[in-house]
């Protein structure tokens, strides 16, 4: 009796499980936006010696927590972001939270193992102003390990600095689009559209020359780009336009399929020209926290805590429409393509996504800047959420590296 019933419950519990696999299969992959276990991310991490998920995890408040690296006397920092100077509220909660991964240990920076590491080796970030926050929180944690670091602008670099004691250099070259692109104004006997000013001419497939040339020279390179593909930096009267060898592509493009044709160019060209013992990372989006309102229409972020995880949908999943929405739909498209290359996902976006406190707010350091620009809920405090950004580098640094 029992095997009779077996045998004819079996074939239909082989067909569910089967079905049921199809549909996981088929579906898992449409919600790769919400989080960081994602199918896609396990794949690329796969190379690391350690394959544990460090970007999936939870903030725990913890007092004991050992004291920032540095504080506002840091020469690297930029004012707006100087958030001890700039007399932030908080900022003693802000860096009592802790980033504590599911299934792995996350282990703070040992600045003085670490440049032993990269002695003789450089790090370059390509991208926009979120790649100089990372930076400045990176070269104010490594100065402790060498007092007599250095600025170092050279090779068109925007900023970074030279530690002479281990031979290293860190720096960021700025390329917000990574693509090259230029300003072209209005030739006056073409006028037939409203208002329009000029154009920005996007070379899709050339990258910006701020970064071109540079790339032999760093061992490892960490990309990104992201929060000025939108219409509050280039309106219908100042636009993008992409061309590819020199002539415009036709049907035009709108913004976010101009930038998936970037990012497809751009990594294309990474993957065959960039040296391939080089270790290469693309940071997926820094969610921004503005609420109430954009940035122009007082979005505000005077919160006093992370938000809670049931809250982060509400915040970010596209579906929602929210203000803060942008940063989990271009995740997506950088995510397709990466597929299939040896680029590592450095996905600093569901952690980051939590911290709406930890931003520089109201405290710019300048008066009248909250008026004239809104409040700062874009970049990050420093010291604060990037110091884990770094941690979680350096971790997977060491993981590639330090097996040599
Ligand atoms: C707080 O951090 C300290 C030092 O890192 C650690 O020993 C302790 O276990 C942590 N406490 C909690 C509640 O996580
Ligand atoms: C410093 O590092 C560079 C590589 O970045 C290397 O070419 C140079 O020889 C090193 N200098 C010294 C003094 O070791
Ligand atoms: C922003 O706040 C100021 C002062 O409270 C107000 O005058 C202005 O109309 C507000 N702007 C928007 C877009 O809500």
């Amino acid at each position: 009796m029992p095997t009779k019933l077996y045998s004819s419950i079996f074939p239909s519990v082989v067909f569910l499980s089967l079905v049921f696999l199809f549909l996981y299969s088929t579906l898992l992959p449409l919600y790769t936006n919400n989080h960081s276990s994602s199918p896609p991310i396990k794949m690329f991490l796969r190379s690391f010696s350690s394959s544990c998920n460090l970007f999936n995890g939870h903030w725990v408040l913890n007092s004991t927590k050992p004291k920032p690296f540095y504080d506002e006397a840091c020469p690297f920092h930029r004012n707006a972001w100087n958030c001890l100077k700039n007399k932030r509220d908080n900022m003693g909660i802000i860096n009592s939270w802790k980033w504590v991964p599911k299934d792995c240990r996350l282990e703070r920076i040992d600045p003085w193992k670490f440049l032993g590491l990269m002695r003789n080796r450089n790090i370059g970030f390509v991208g926009d102003s979120l790649s100089e926050n990372f930076l400045v929180s990176f070269l104010c944690i490594l100065r402790v390990a060498d007092l007599g670091a250095k600025k170092w602008k050279k090779k068109g670099a925007w900023r970074g600095a030279y530690f002479p004691k281990y031979n290293v250099t860190v720096a960021y070259h700025r390329a917000v689009l990574l693509a090259k692109y230029k300003w072209k104004p209005k030739q006056s006997k073409v006028s037939d559209q409203d208002g329009l000013k000029g154009i920005y001419q996007v070379d899709v497939d050339t990258p910006a020359d701020e970064w071109i040339s540079v790339t032999d020279f760093y061992d490892v390179l960490v990309f990104n780009t992201g929060h000025w593909w939108g219409y509050d930096k280039f309106p219908k009267e100042t636009p993008l336009v992409f061309y590819r060898h020199e002539r415009p592509i036709s049907p035009p493009l709108g913004l976010l399929d101009g930038l998936q044709v970037v990012f497809e160019n751009m990594v294309h060209y990474i993957q065959k020209e960039v040296p391939k013992n080089t270790l290469k990372f693309w940071r997926l989006q820094s969610p921004r926290h503005f609420y109430g309102g954009e940035w122009n229409q007082n979005g505000s972020c005077l919160f006093d805590r992370p938000l809670e995880e049931g809250q982060l949908d509400l915040w970010f999943d596209p579906s929602n429409n929210g203000v803060n929405k942008e940063a989990r739909a271009l995740n997506h498209r950088i995510k397709e393509a990466l597929e299939g290359t040896n680029i590592h996902l450095l996905d600093l976006t569901y952690l980051s996504e939590f911290r709406a406190d930890a931003h520089p707010a109201i405290w710019l350091g300048k008066k009248d800047a909250v008026s004239t620009w809104g409040q700062d809920c874009l970049h990050w405090c420093l010291p604060g959420v990037p110091d884990t950004w770094v941690d979680i580098l350096v971790q997977l640094i060491h993981n590639n590296l330090g097996t040599e």
